[in-house]
């Protein structure tokens, strides 16, 4: 194992990339998606069973920690890793984000964000420097720099002077990071679907000079093709020889979009949470286990799955489950989506090592448009 960070792509088939990151917590293979460990936890899986559907990292998130259980105490505790029970890599948000669309009575200013808890109304500041502490305490290996996303509608004013308040913010985050060897800082690219607002962000924060680059801002209701036109565009901005990260992304068909187009890694809570409302994703689409066409049937939810739900459990019996409100519903249905999406990011990374994506995708595409049946 490596002390340092480092990123290595292993091949590129079209401008879709396949490689693996290094960290002292181990390697992180590219395209990689990061199930979402909001409060310290997937929910409804052990850690264990989320690194047995393949995942190699997870992401954490500054916000929800801050205000509970804080991250003074995860610190006092060992750090998050240990908190949890995940010993490998974590990439934690910075919060920005998440105060902007959770927190109650938001003030933002060129210091930072003031807000109450969504919790219990108490009152916080998140600034870069604080936003970096809070992530330095909870022992984070991939650290994101504090930004804003602004709330859809916005003007192209309103957008620019976004973007142009995150580069900012992000300079202070790097001078506030230091020097951590084997720990990495991200930036955040904004700018919205404006090119060359994306172009002075991408050229902003390569100045700077960060260990990996995220394309933030997208997936705020713009719809695919719109975010598909950006990213036609915004991955090539960022240096090649750093991982892409684009944050908040996305249902199974966005995720190999972004991939086609040069994205490393991705996360989303889509597939944790539709597990615990009755939506599981398959290579047929999109099922709702909730429907009365399950309660006969026993077949499994997709027959060529290994996952636990797949292989030891009836569609009758999901639907029994999610049904009556059992507590192992969400749990298998959160399984088989966390498995699926680890499948599809294997099988996307030794299809680009053999150099055959473009066929890839076609069969992807194809076997959707079938259907579930
Ligand atoms: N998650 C999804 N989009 C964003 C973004 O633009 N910034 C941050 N910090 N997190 C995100
Ligand atoms: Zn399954």
């Amino acid at each position: 194992m490596t002390a340092r960070f480092e990123f290595k792509l292993a091949a590129t088939d079209g401008r879709a990339r396949t490689g693996a990151i290094s960290t002292p917590r181990g390697q992180i293979r590219t395209p990689a998606f990061m199930p979402v460990g909001t409060a310290a936890t997937v929910k409804a899986m052990l850690p264990e069973s989320v690194a047995a559907t393949g995942a190699d990292i997870l992401l954490g998130n500054t916000y929800h920690l801050m205000l509970r259980p804080t991250a003074e105490r995860i610190a006092a505790l060992g750090g998050l890793h240990k908190f949890m029970n995940w010993p490998g890599p974590i990439l934690t948000d910075s919060g920005g984000f998440q105060v902007m669309s959770l927190a109650d009575l938001r003030k933002l200013t060129e210091e930072g964000v003031a807000f109450r808890s969504h919790i219990d109304g108490s009152r916080h500041m998140l600034t870069p420097e604080r936003s970096i502490e809070i992530q330095a305490l909870l022992g984070s290996d991939i650290v994101m720099c504090f930004d804003e996303c602004p709330a859809l509608p916005a003007t192209d004013k309103a957008v620019a002077e976004s973007m142009e308040l995150s580069m900012r913010w992000a300079r202070r985050s790097k001078e506030a990071f230091g020097e951590r060897p084997g720990h990495a800082l991200f930036g955040i690219q904004q700018g919205g679907v404006t090119r060359e607002l994306r172009g002075a962000s991408a050229d902003k924060l390569v100045e700077i000079g960060f260990d990996g680059y995220a394309i933030g801002g997208l997936a705020v209701g713009e719809g695919q093709e719109a975010m598909f036109g950006v990213l036609d565009y915004a991955p090539d901005m960022l240096p090649e020889g750093k991982p892409r990260y684009l944050m908040g992304v996305g249902k199974p068909d966005d995720i190999v979009g972004a991939v086609a187009r040069g994205v490393d890694m991705m996360d989303c809570v889509l597939p944790s949470r539709s597990g615990r409302t009755g939506q599981a994703w398959t290579r047929r689409g999109q099922v709702n286990i909730k429907n009365a066409r399950h309660a006969d049937d026993p077949r499994p939810l997709d027959e060529d799955c290994t996952c636990p739900a797949c292989r030891s459990y009836s569609r009758a019996y999901l639907h029994h489950v999610f049904r009556a409100q059992e507590m192992i519903s969400g749990m298998l249905l959160t399984w088989h989506n966390l498995h699926y999406y680890q499948q599809l990011m294997a099988e996307m990374r030794a299809a680009i090592a053999r150099g055959d994506f473009g066929a890839w995708q076609a069969q992807f595409h194809a076997q959707r448009a079938e259907g579930d049946i």
